[in-house]
């Protein structure tokens, strides 16, 4: 009251601004250490958390390029970032200088529950070391070749199934990656999509996606627990106990059943058990975790390269007749592309390439984390700063992509130099790259192959029949796929229904 009469509204408003700009020099002149990298202006406190994108943060990042330079510190809730738009920028620092960028930021919802404990999302340390060999022993190039009949197997039932029932696509799409996935890790068979032993890791993995953007946790990291109107808190404890669910249960089912013809092999986990004999409590969790990071990375990223292959083929129907010329000159029509007819499909090579080029499944990669304070053209890097690789970006830089914005497996003229020069960036950097890489490409590939032998794919029709085309959006999360899209599957000659007549669902 008395503050109002002694000080007109305007004068208040005034201090208000003078505190906010003493503020602001104070935070610009005497916190920071060195120079950072060039990045939008900052508010105190805030930093740049009001101008964070919740849409395709990737695109905005890419446009502050534009700006700012390849190199950009921003500064969200007092946390430096420091986001990378340029592939040299990204090898230099996280390949080159991978001792000191092989970090992972401690991100809230991993410090409040167990993933934290799994080596996807843990610090450059012993127990990171040890869990990744065990997965990386097992997706060597050898490793993954002993589940190459089950992928082959697994997407031509998927062709099988949506020749049949066009409707069921999408859900089709994810129960074979998940399938394929919790097979090859746990020798489980999972049946329907309903079974928990894929529907509650495919939960678990939306709620990571969604609760671990930046903006989410760090936001809530200063607060206490029971600040009202927060619900981060609740929803943390809630994916917690989702989590272990989800990844303490095939595990569990894989030990009791060990002796028994129920499990299925070869398998990720026995193979582990096999080569580590002696494992304490400490060890079976170490195994467990590590699974886990692979289940996460196997149920594939939401099948999202699979929908952007569909999507991109409804509207290049060029690509899609080019890829299958060269499928009925190479392979015939008396069998099916299986995954060793890799080398003799270059253009079905370099539309998996463009798949993964047009929209990278992790656009803005895992975050990267500083070990050590760092000096890179002139720029100091503070320990402790998140590096955010924008591999989206990165593979639409027109001067590597001409006319990048283009879906166009033409443009590596059958290059595979061009085309693993996409695959080095869609998968990530150095020490932290993807293991599962092999086994994903795959995967990828021979769906893509099986899917175009005996598949026309066009537009969907809407309720008067019209057709439909995608819009070609994407949703937002760490993890990005195509908007919903309507979709028409035909078969593409009469040997189909013979070829894939003799696949089978496989039942213990
Ligand atoms: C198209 C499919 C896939 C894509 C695009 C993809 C992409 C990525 C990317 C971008 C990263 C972060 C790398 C970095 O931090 O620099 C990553 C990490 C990882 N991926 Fe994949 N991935 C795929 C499939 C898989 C599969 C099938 C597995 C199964 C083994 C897997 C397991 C992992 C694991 C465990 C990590 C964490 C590695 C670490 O932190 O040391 N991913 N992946
Ligand atoms: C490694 O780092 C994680 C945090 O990401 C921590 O929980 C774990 O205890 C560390 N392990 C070792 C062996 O240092
Ligand atoms: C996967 O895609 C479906 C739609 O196709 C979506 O409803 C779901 O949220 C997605 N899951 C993740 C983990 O993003
Ligand atoms: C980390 O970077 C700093 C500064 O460039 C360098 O002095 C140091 O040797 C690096 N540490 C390692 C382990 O590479
Ligand atoms: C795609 O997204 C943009 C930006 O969010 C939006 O303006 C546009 O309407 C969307 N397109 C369609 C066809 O939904």
């Amino acid at each position: 009251m008395f503050l109002t009469g002694a000080f007109p509204a305007i004068s208040v408003a005034t201090y208000c601004l003078l505190g906010v700009a003493l503020t602001l020099c104070f935070i610009f002149y005497f916190r920071r250490p060195g120079k950072l990298p060039p990045g939008p202006w900052r508010l105190p406190l805030l930093g740049n958390a009001h101008q964070l994108p919740s849409k395709t943060p990737w695109t905005v990042f890419g446009q502050w390029a534009k700006t700012y330079g390849n190199i950009i510190h921003v500064d969200l809730f007092g946390q430096s970032i420091i986001l990378v738009n340029s592939q040299k920028i990204a090898f230099d620092l996280m390949d080159k200088r991978s001792t000191n960028y092989s970090d992972r930021p401690i991100i809230p919802i991993a410090a409040m529950s167990q993933v934290g404990d799994t080596f996807a999302l843990q610090s450059y340390n012993d127990s990171w070391r040890r869990q990744r060999k065990m997965i990386a022993q097992e997706f060597t190039a050898a490793g993954v070749s002993r589940f190459q009949s089950l992928q082959e197997r697994e997407w031509r039932l998927q062709v099988k199934r949506i020749l049949h029932n066009p409707d069921t696509i999408f859900s089709e799409i994810k129960l074979r990656a998940g399938v394929i996935a919790i097979r090859a890790l746990y020798g489980y068979y999972v049946r329907t999509p309903n079974d928990p032993m894929l529907s509650n890791p495919i939960e678990v993995i939306r709620e990571f996606s969604r609760l671990s953007t930046p903006q989410t946790g760090l936001a809530f990291r200063f607060l206490p627990r029971w600040t009202p109107g927060v619900t981060f808190f609740k929803e943390a404890l809630d994916y917690e106990r989702l989590h272990v669910a989800a990844t303490v249960a095939p595990y569990e089912w894989c030990k009791t059943n060990l002796e028994t013809p129920k499990v299925l092999v070869p398998n990720v986990c026995c193979d582990i058990w096999e080569k580590n004999s002696v494992l304490d409590q400490d060890g079976h969790k170490q195994v467990y975790n590590a699974l886990s990071s692979a289940l996460g990375g196997g149920l594939d990223s939401n099948a999202s390269s699979a929908l952007t292959f569909f999507m991109t083929m409804i509207l290049h129907p060029e690509v899609q007749q080019k890829a299958q010329m060269e499928l009925d000159t190479i392979i015939g029509f008396d069998r099916l592309p299986d995954i060793n007819d890799q080398s003799r499909l270059p253009y079905v090579r370099a539309v998996l390439a463009e798949t993964l080029r047009f929209m990278p499944p992790i656009p803005l990669c895992i975050p990267h984390a500083l070990k050590e304070d760092d000096i890179y053209e002139g720029y100091f890097l503070p320990k402790g700063a998140w590096v955010i690789p924008n591999i989206w970006n990165m593979l639409r830089d027109p001067i590597v992509y001409s006319d990048p914005m283009t879906f166009n497996p033409d443009r590596y003229k059958g290059d595979d130099k061009a085309m693993e020069q996409v695959k080095n960036l869609v998968f990530g950097f150095g020490r932290r790259g993807c293991p599962g890489r092999l086994f994903a490409e795959n995967s990828l590939f021979v769906l893509i192959a099986t899917t175009l032998a005996t598949c026309n794919i066009s537009p969907g029709l809407d309720e008067n029949g019209k057709q439909v085309l995608p819009n070609g959006n994407y949703t937002s999360g760490t993890i990005s796929f195509p908007e919903p899209f309507k979709i028409t599957i035909n078969p593409r000659s009469t040997n189909t229904d013979a070829l894939l007549a003799e696949v089978h669902e496989l039942y213990e």
